[in-house]
């Protein structure tokens, strides 16, 4: 990718720099993540390992809940950093939807080299979206 965004690469540092508190002992596969809301604000997430493995939590889905529960829902962009820059799982995909299929998503890897900017309805086509429940 050529031309990369001042912003987007800031982004792209914070989620890496996440990284070092990755809590990652089981699969050693560190991820961070850094959510910007329209408010500017920069969210941080990393990958949460556990002794039971199925309650583990992606480091999206922490950044999510992170800007959630502080009052914040309407996303612009996150950024997700990886060694080898893995693209974000379908259930973060989901939670993702929720707030908006417009949210921008850069995915890199651990040199911070951006692999793609995509965006979340492109990630996750035909959603399951709030519509379909709300009344
Ligand atoms: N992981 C994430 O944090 N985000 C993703 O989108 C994919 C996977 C984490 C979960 C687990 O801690 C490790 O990466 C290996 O699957």
């Amino acid at each position: 990718m050529s031309q990369i965004r001042e912003d987007y690469k800031q982004l792209i540092e914070l989620a890496n720099a996440a990284r070092r508190y990755s809590y990652a002992p089981y699969s050693k596969y560190p991820v961070g993540a850094a959510l910007r809301t329209k408010s500017g604000r920069v969210h941080m997430g990393v990958n949460i390992e556990n002794a039971a493995y199925t309650t583990g939590i992606c480091a999206e889905r922490v950044a999510i809940f992170k800007a959630v529960s502080e009052g914040e829902h309407d996303f612009e962009v996150i950024a997700v950093v990886t060694d080898n820059g893995g693209s974000p799982c379908g259930a973060c995909r989901q939670v993702l939807s929720e707030f908006g299929l417009d949210t921008v998503v850069l995915i890199a890897d651990g040199k911070g080299t951006l692999l793609k900017e995509t965006t979340v309805g492109k990630l996750l086509p035909e959603a399951f979206l709030p519509n379909h429940v709300q009344k």
